[in-house]
């Protein structure tokens, strides 16, 4: 019994090294290719569209709505709250290069001071404690509203994650990646097992989308919630859907997630903030 864990024990460890082996710019180049290859018709571009690159049905359906977007109010919302004075005066822009347009491209971003990984999300909050206000909450609500203010500053610029080169970049960079196909929940199953292996194919009544573009447009409006929602939200949707426990909003174990995922999207433009079923 014992050697038999020892031996599994061995070969998990070889197939996560030689996952570990592989570059960032390696992997991202075998991720873009699996899609590519597989949808041969769709543009980069329109990987940002998730199902509705896949699924003309629904596209149509989508299109439809989007001649009102349901999330014009929450846009402008955001953009008033993003645009009123804290109370010493100063702004959310002061916070921000380019005075925080056109930055969401490039979020989340590796501070090689601190050794983690900032998202846009976790920007803005700090921005806010800095200046002396309270924290918001982090995956819906004014938070969620500001974030895609900012994203929509950012559309058509193509998404631009760096990795440096530096251990603990790379590290945090591995954790995203080793969540993403990690299985988990009672139903067992790895972010990669729907949105890689089972791409295209239905699970219940949805179309699976491709995990390319899967970043390119957060916040997203989605019906469901009637409101917008942060990425680390939809994770949250997903891991309850496998009976996983979500986790903390902007927990370590989300930021790398978020981080490598969206590295997987580099050069995909920006096109949110978007609307979801
Ligand atoms: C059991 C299958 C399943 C698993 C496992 C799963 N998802 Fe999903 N995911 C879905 C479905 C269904 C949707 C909604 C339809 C679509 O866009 O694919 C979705 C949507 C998404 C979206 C939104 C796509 C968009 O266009 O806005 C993201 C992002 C996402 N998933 C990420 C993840 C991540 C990260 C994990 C792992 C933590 C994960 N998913 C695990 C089924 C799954």
């Amino acid at each position: 019994m014992k050697s038999l864990l020892n031996t599994l024990t061995v070969v998990v460890m070889l197939a996560v090294v030689s996952i570990a082996n592989a570059t960032p710019e390696q992997d991202k180049e075998s991720f873009q290719r699996f899609y590519t290859e597989r949808f041969p018709d769709i543009t980069m571009e329109d990987f940002g569209n998730g199902v509705y690159a896949l699924d003309q049905d629904a596209r149509n359906q989508w299109e439809a709505m989007n001649d009102f977007p349901p999330y014009e109010d929450d846009l402008e919302k955001g953009g008033e709250l993003f645009n009123t004075a804290f109370a010493n005066g100063k702004n959310y822009a002061s916070c921000f290069e380019n005075g925080g347009g056109n930055i969401r491209q490039n979020y989340p971003m590796f501070d090689t001071k601190r050794n983690t990984v900032i998202t846009l999300e976790l920007a803005i909050n700090e921005c806010r404690v800095a200046n002396g206000e309270k924290l918001l909450p982090y995956k819906k609500g004014e938070l969620a509203k500001i974030a895609a203010y900012m994203t929509s500053t950012s559309e058509g610029s193509p998404i631009n994650i760096v990795i440096p080169n530096n251990g603990k970049a790379l590290a945090a960079y591995q954790a995203g990646k080793q969540y993403y196909y990690s299985k988990r929940g009672q139903l067992n199953f790895s972010c990669s097992n729907c949105h890689i292996q089972n791409v295209g194919r239905k699970a219940r009544s949805e179309t699976l989308s491709p995990a390319l573009g899967h970043t390119s447009h957060f916040p997203v409006y989605r019906m469901k919630w009637e409101s917008f929602g942060t990425l680390q939200r939809r994770f949250d949707s997903c891991n309850k859907q496998v009976r996983a426990e979500p986790l903390e909003g902007q927990s370590e174990d989300y930021r790398n997630l978020e981080y490598f995922l969206t590295y997987m999207s580099n050069g995909l433009p920006v096109n949110g903030p978007a609307s979801r079923k």
